[in-house]
């Protein structure tokens, strides 16, 4: 008799530049049998993101594109993607802006993660920025990605309390814990599962 091995896995492509600890918790999550997706491929723009490692550790095809030809990186990871039949890209720590184009061609299907309260403080130096204005709490969100900088859909987010003597660094830290259990959430909600 042949065992039924549940339902199938959403195919998932992780994007990072950097250290990939997000990548790593997806990872994590996408090996929980209830999981919703699996993830097929790794793509940074940076050949020494720490996080390439994660790709070695858990057996997961890697690919590097540099960027220096925006076009000419993303016409190949649109071949790759549809070659191996993906259908959710995870944005995770990636930090390049992707092409209009690029996201027309996986409308609704690309996802990122950010750290801030959205649509607070959009783009880079967030803890700095939400320090500097004395907010009282700052946080994380997980948003569909759409042609205009973090201004998608909000799928998520989380708040974190800043407290008296927080740093950026510090912040950070913070948040990121967050941000590692924010994800897989969204993704659930993103698939109703
Ligand atoms: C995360 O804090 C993520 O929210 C942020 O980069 C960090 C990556 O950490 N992303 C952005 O700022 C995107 N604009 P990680 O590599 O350890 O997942």
């Amino acid at each position: 008799m042949v065992q039924s091995t549940g339902p199938k896995k959403i195919k998932c492509a992780v994007f990072i530049s950097g250290t990939g600890s997000n990548l790593k918790s997806l990872i994590r999550f996408s090996n929980k049998k209830s999981s919703p997706i699996s993830i097929e491929l790794i793509i940074s723009d940076n050949s020494k993101a720490k996080g390439l490692n994660f790709g070695k550790i858990f057996k997961i095809s890697s690919k590097v594109f540099d960027f220096n030809n925006k076009s000419f990186s993303e016409k190949k990871i649109i071949y790759e993607i549809k070659h191996k039949d993906i259908k959710l890209i995870c944005l995770a720590g990636f930090m390049r802006i992707l092409s209009k184009d690029f996201i027309k061609n996986f409308k609704g299907k690309i996802l990122n993660i950010h750290p801030s309260l959205l649509p607070k403080y959009k783009g880079l130096n967030t803890y700095q920025r939400a320090l500097s204005n004395n907010e009282k709490y700052s946080g994380c969100t997980v948003h569909f990605v759409n042609s205009r900088l973090d201004s998608g859909k909000i799928i998520l987010q989380k708040k974190v309390k800043i407290s008296k003597n927080e740093t950026p660094k510090s912040l950070a830290k913070k948040i990121l814990i967050q941000e590692h259990k924010l994800y897989p959430k969204a993704i659930r909600k993103v698939f109703n599962l």
